[in-house]
């Protein structure tokens, strides 16, 4: 997509999606519940900070929050390349990781970053993405939790863009093309 673009109704709603990162909540505070060790919340910008933000409010774990910020999109059409645009600082080896997306889609982006944090000696990597595009994957990707599959289409909102527009708004909307 190049051109102007238009949103049809919203594909996930702001209380679908705050009931459903409740729920993963709810998994995850469970899973880590009896670990013994810090959980380390890694969220990639910008377009996972929403959801991290309010999946964060129901954690009720001991964590501790970095921030990254990884490329492998250019417009609406993936290049196929990563490039680490800034890195976490906070150390994290011995901690468990708990890596957050916004959509997993070609794949690349996780399985590059989860390699990465790997590198630093954590005791585990876990991966959660508020969407799953299976349709786009070009590599097979561990997703321990996914909010929502969605269809092959390109979505804005809830963090998500198309050239930096709509990540304010509270649901997910599919983004086409104007129709000349
Ligand atoms: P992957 O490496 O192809 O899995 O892409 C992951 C990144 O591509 C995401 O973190 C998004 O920034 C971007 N992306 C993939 N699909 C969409 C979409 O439908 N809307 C907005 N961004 C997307």
């Amino acid at each position: 997509m190049t051109g102007p673009i238009e949103l049809a109704d919203p594909l996930l709603t702001a209380n679908q999606i705050q009931s459903r990162v409740r729920s993963l909540a709810d998994d995850i505070n469970g899973t880590f519940a009896n670990s013994g060790r810090r959980l380390s919340v890694i969220v990639v910008l910008k377009g996972a900070c929403f959801f991290a933000i309010d999946l964060l409010r129901h954690l009720t774990l001991d964590v501790q929050v970095d921030f990254l910020r990884a490329s492998s999109y250019l417009g609406a059409g993936s290049t196929g390349e990563v490039r680490l645009l800034y890195d976490i600082t906070m150390a994290i080896a011995g901690t468990d990781v708990l890596l957050v997306e916004d959509i997993v889609d070609t794949g690349l982006t996780a399985t590059w970053l989860r390699r990465h944090l790997a590198g630093r000696s954590p005791a585990s990597v876990h991966l959660v993405t508020l969407l799953d595009k299976p349709s786009g994957r070009r590599v097979d990707v561990n997703i321990d939790w996914s909010g929502f599959t969605i269809p092959d289409e390109f979505v804005v909102g809830y963090g998500l863009d198309y050239d930096e527009a709509f990540r304010n708004l509270p649901g997910v909307y599919v983004a086409r093309e104007v129709q000349e």
